[in-house]
């Protein structure tokens, strides 16, 4: 009889152990390590995967200049906002996994993609979590087009790669990995053995097929999709659908993309009609109260490859503690600290009295330094009580030396702010505009105590 191997896996990060021990070696965690039955076959499993991997043209040794130069060749998804995630369309052959919170709307984004790109290419719709009537429900109740979209139910990875070799479809998806399992694995489907080699099939089944396969993955309770690393290097691209708050808002962002920049971000809205894309964030992320208050101004972010608008708040008022409080929503709180510390020092602000609140509205996460500027004056504003202009934007990094520095991008931060009507801008002398913007007022500052002066 064949020896049957095992390897210890850990649950939360992945990593293989020999033998079973208390803690994992990588991540630290204490009994976390599950045996994995790797079966007979996984000798020439692997070797299989190696063969796999290498892809076409592996058998000789090339130099970087002969390699063919010409573009992957992609497609639409039919959504500009997901394409745009992707790094321009889905690539034939990708390996790419959606992941995200239960009710996110993946299985929704993914059915309406489905059946769409159905009407123009052979596509397979393989569901493991509802069943078929609960789909054809859904697509019926958003008057999708049903009449081409192949359905599968089943969970068994092996069955579904044969059946998608007959079938030969061009785009597939696979709702959700966390369902599947394969046969000579030992453990309960949805434990980090079975999601991993799950997924290591399928991406291997997509290279050798030249199916794009979309892998949907659930995120646990601490918000990292079960075994994050395990299926992080074997996908092409893994995407991040978020709902904001509780709001139908959904942003979607890819956090590994072998085919284009990460940090893209797409915005969709879940409505009664499914999911929509939304164009324009900038407009929604600006809902503005009608009466101007202290503490809040606007400031350009800038996203992948595009600016957004987003307000940020700050609330500075008298603490009753010894120890005031320092709190920050959407934004570091180190940079808030190291701020505090500028004003003071450079500003002649004390505020070691005061407690600080700082938040960017709707939800939004900044972790550029371009919003130094701003929210050093809204914490001003909102310190000496004072309203800033609704029609101002600011954006500028601060340096420990009280020096405003400039940002990338400045240009057409300020395009996106013309476009939205703002009139004021303050922002680093770098990035003062080389032409006048048309009904624009830019005040360029190098120093912390001229952007003090020009509020
Ligand atoms: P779903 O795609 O099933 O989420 P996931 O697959 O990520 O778990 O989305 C389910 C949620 O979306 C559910 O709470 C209802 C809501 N929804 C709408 O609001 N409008 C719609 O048209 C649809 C289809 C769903
Ligand atoms: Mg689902």
């Amino acid at each position: 009889m064949a020896k049957v191997k095992s390897a210890y896996v850990c649950n939360d990060c992945g990593s293989d152990h020999p033998r079973w021990q208390g803690q994992c070696n990588a991540c630290g965690a204490w009994n976390t390590l599950t045996e994995v039955r790797l079966g007979a076959g996984s000798k020439s499993r692997n070797t299989e995967r190696l063969s796999g991997y290498a892809g076409a043209g592996s058998s000789g040794v090339q130099t970087l200049a002969e390699i063919d130069l010409t573009e992957v060749p992609r497609f639409s998804s039919g959504y500009n906002e997901l394409d745009r995630v992707l790094g321009g369309g889905v690539v034939p052959g990708a390996a790419i996994l959606i992941g995200g919170n239960p009710g996110a709307g993946k299985s929704t984004l993914l059915l309406q993609v489905m059946c769409r790109l159905s009407q123009q290419m052979n596509a397979l719709y393989v569901t493991g979590e509802e069943s078929l009537q609960q789909v054809a429900m859904r697509a019926n109740r958003l008057s999708l087009p049903t009449d081409k979209l192949k359905m599968l139910s089943e969970t068994s990875v092996e069955q579904i790669c044969m059946i998608a070799e007959k079938e030969k479809p061009s785009i597939m998806v696979i709702d959700s990995i966390q369902v599947m399992h394969m046969a000579d694995i030992q453990s309960a489907p949805g434990s980090v053995a079975q999601v991993r080699e799950s997924a290591a099939y399928l991406t291997r089944f997509a290279k050798q097929n030249n199916v794009a396969i979309f892998m949907v993955g659930h995120v646990t309770k601490d918000g990292t999709l079960a075994g994050p690393k395990v299926l992080e290097h074997c996908i092409d691209c893994s995407v991040m659908l978020d709902s904001m708050g509780d709001s139908r808002y959904r942003t979607m962002r890819s956090h590994k993309n072998r085919f284009g920049a990460i940090n893209e971000l797409g915005v969709f809205a879940m409505t009664g009609q499914g999911l929509k894309e939304v164009s324009n964030p900038s407009a929604i992320f600006l809902s503005r109260g009608e009466e101007p208050s202290a503490g809040s101004v606007v400031m350009v972010v800038w996203e992948g490859s595009r600016p957004l608008l987003v307000e940020l708040q700050a609330l500075v008022d008298q603490s009753p503690l010894s120890n005031p409080r320092r709190v920050s929503v959407g934004l570091e709180q180190n940079r808030l600290s190291l701020l505090l510390a500028v004003l003071h020092r450079h500003g002649g602000l004390l505020m070691s009295d005061q407690d600080v609140y700082a938040n960017v509205v709707g939800g939004v996460k900044v972790a550029e330094t371009a919003a130094d500027l701003a929210l050093l004056l809204t914490m001003v504003s909102s310190f000496r009580d004072t309203v800033l202009s609704q029609e101002l934007v600011v954006f500028g990094e601060v340096g420990l030396s009280g020096e405003i520095r400039p940002v990338p991008n400045g240009q057409e931060r300020l395009s996106e702010a013309a476009k939205h009507g703002f009139k004021r801008a303050i922002v680093p002398k770098g990035n003062a505009p080389r032409q006048p913007i048309e009904g624009m007022e830019v005040t360029a500052v190098s120093k912390l105590s001229e952007a003090l002066d020009a509020i």
